[in-house]
């Protein structure tokens, strides 16, 4: 007997004793049962060197056993007849934002559940929506408690009903879970400025700046002109409080296992109303070391894979999106056994930058080289999100293809920033640091893809090719393998928005220039296909009613990311069977002509998007910005 069945001998009957219900007490142990010598393995590296590690690990079970107990009927019914792929089907379509701008609160949030079905979506990500302080809160992310919600937006009753109603109609809601820190507000930071010691315990507190500076050497500084430094001082506790992001985000203690409980209990408390995805938020910070960055750390992997074990345990149609914006090889690494979906920031920084330089070659060997990630998973795949897009492709994977990255850097962002001749884009910079060089940039996706440069001049034929760009984005994320994610409001090609300038509460966060309040005008246009919005909204619309109709687009069937020889057009096929679908783009501003002799073997194939068939033979010149999603039955000569 190994000391792992010896510890399950001792909790199993403690834990059954919790249980009324036979049926659920069976569920629950069968399941835990199955994972119990992993999850023993992972915790016991992370706190087997405490005394007290039994009566630790006593309590992360019964935090999971109580939470499934509490877990409503209708949960427990889902988590039992769930496919486990549901979230690779071809039919996900998410959309993100903010309850506020987006909708003003959550009832706004229901009275535009029939536009996002209108829309096709079937995962909608909620911006953080928790108590947070005010006017300061990292847009929601400097979380006071997990388990109630701002009262200008709602109550946490609405939020449950929301929940459920959303799933009615096929939606599944999706909330961040931002796990590597509080705000300075939470209970449990007041509790520790209070001088309990316990709560001090959470966070990671220092009694001089010594041992601060000696990690500071090693570390990033994500917001070096809003937030510099990784930690503050705070006066009523005389200490150095650990804040990577913002002084008032105290970073959470991972190293205290009570602190893994008591997430874990807020992780499934959220599960238990109604929450499907739950997105990790920053999740590479979890683990501190001296000595290193402390970032992507093996025990911020443990933590994550010990999670995802309880929560398939306790509340397994739930699943972890990992937001982990770092070096590509780090990426992967969260994705599979710890989370079941991933964002794919490279694929979206290299979108960007093909539009950008005219030239695919950087994305198609990127691509090629680390699209592969495990089957059981799936990439979400977007165009920007609420926040900065930062040049985080591999210095390797340009060196590879005779770019140097660091160069290409500065070029993108001088590019994004109109300080190129000829750029069509109107960003801002962000998060400049002068020490590196570093810098990232903001704009919605509308005006970094040149809609509001081109509206300004009152020219109608870069207002056509700004929105092929847009459309070529959107294709490209409907069609790869993955859940396509739209950052809401770009389907109607919202502009930047510079009224926050006029807020003290955003002035200082330029990414508040791209997220604007829903453009009420430009929905209401989207009917209309003479206007910008109904070219955006109608285009996108159609493509993503075609993708949902065919199971070729399951994430669970295999990209593959193929050569054209033309390095200004992105080439992928899909394959399912005997079946593959060939998508091909031009991502340049002038027509090209491709061969695809050499892939497809079938006599004729058919662009689901109009309609036309071709022959095999046939040269295929695509217009700047078009695309083709050319499908044909029977072999292929590259699968
Ligand atoms: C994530 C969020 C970002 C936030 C940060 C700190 O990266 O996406 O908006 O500022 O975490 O919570």
């Amino acid at each position: 007997m190994d000391s792992s069945q010896g510890t399950w001998y001792v909790l199993r009957p403690l834990l059954a004793a919790l249980f009324t219900d036979d049926a659920q007490r069976t569920i629950f142990l069968t399941r835990l049962e199955e994972r119990f010598v992993s999850l023993t393995d992972l915790l016991l590296g992370l706190y087997g060197d405490r005394a007290d590690f039994a009566e630790q690990f006593e309590q992360i079970l019964m935090t999971a056993a109580y939470a499934f107990i509490a877990r409503p009927a209708v949960m427990h019914a889902l988590d039992a007849s769930r496919d486990p792929r549901w979230f690779q089907n071809e039919r996900m379509v998410g959309g993100v934002c903010y309850v506020d701008l987006y909708a003003g609160n959550l009832k706004g949030i229901r009275e535009r559940i029939a536009y996002f079905q209108e829309l096709g979506l079937t995962y909608l990500h909620l911006m953080p929506l928790f108590r947070s302080p005010s006017p300061q809160n990292d847009g929601g992310y400097a979380i006071s408690s997990f388990r109630a919600v701002r009262p200008q937006l709602g109550t946490m009753e609405e939020l449950t009903k929301l929940a459920t109603e959303l799933r009615v109609h096929g939606i599944s809601l999706v909330l961040d879970m931002v796990m590597n820190h509080t705000s300075d507000e939470h209970e449990w930071a007041i509790h520790a400025k209070e001088g309990d010691s316990d709560y001090q315990g959470y966070y990671l507190m220092f009694p001089d700046d010594t041992l601060p500076k000696r990690y500071e050497q090693n570390l990033r500084e994500i917001f070096p002109e809003q937030a510099p430094g990784n930690f503050t001082y705070v006066p009523e506790l005389q200490r150095w409080v650990w804040t990577t992001f913002h002084r008032y985000q105290w970073d959470l203690n991972y190293a205290n296992p009570a602190v893994f409980n008591v997430m874990l209990g807020e992780m499934l408390f959220l599960a238990n109303h109604g929450v499907e995805v739950l997105r990790l938020d920053a999740v590479p910070f979890l683990w501190k070391e001296l000595g290193t960055n402390c970032e992507n750390l093996p025990q911020a992997h443990a933590l994550v894979a010990a999670l995802n074990l309880l929560i398939q345990v306790a509340a397994p149609a739930t699943i972890f999106k990992a937001e982990a914006i770092v070096h590509p090889d780090e990426i992967v690494k969260y994705i599979g056994q710890e989370c079941a979906i991933s964002y794919n920031p490279l694929l979206m920084v290299l979108m960007w930058e093909a539009l950008a330089s005219g030239w695919t070659h950087l994305l198609q060997h990127s691509m090629t080289k680390r699209f592969n990630i495990p089957a059981n998973a799936a990439w979400v795949n977007y165009i920007r999100s609420h926040d900065d897009i930062g040049w985080g492709f591999a210095n390797e994977d340009c060196a590879e293809v005779g770019i140097d990255g660091g160069i290409h850097r500065i070029f993108l962002n001088r590019f994004y920033t109109g300080q190129v001749e000829g750029s069509f884009a109107v960003g801002l910079p962000f998060g400049y640091h002068p020490r590196t060089g570093d810098m990232r940039i903001c704009g919605t996706t509308a005006s970094l893809a040149g809609l509001e440069q081109a509206l300004q001049r009152g020219d109608a034929y870069a207002i056509d090719l700004s929105i092929r760009r847009i459309l070529a984005m959107m294709a490209v994320i409907l069609t790869v393998g993955g859940i396509p994610l739209l950052y809401l409001g770009d389907e109607v090609g919202t502009l930047n928005d510079y009224s926050y300038q006029h807020d003290e509460s955003k002035s200082a966060d330029n990414r508040w220039v791209h997220r604007p309040f829903a453009h009420e005008q430009a929905l209401a246009q989207r009917h209309d296909p003479t206007s910008v919005a109904g070219r955006i909204f109608g285009n996108l619309q159609r493509m993503i009613a075609i993708r949902k109709s065919y199971p070729i687009f399951a994430a669970y069937n295999p990209t593959n990311w193929l050569n054209s020889n033309n390095t200004h057009t992105v080439l992928f096929a899909r394959h399912q069977g005997q079946q593959a679908l060939y998508v091909a783009l031009n991502f340049s501003a002038y027509p090209q002509s491709l061969d695809l002799r050499q892939f497809i073997r079938s006599e004729h194939v058919t662009d689901l998007l109009t309609e036309t068939t071709y022959k095999r033979d046939e040269p295929l010149t695509l217009p700047p910005y078009e695309m083709v999603w050319l499908h044909s039955i029977g072999p292929t000569s590259e699968s």
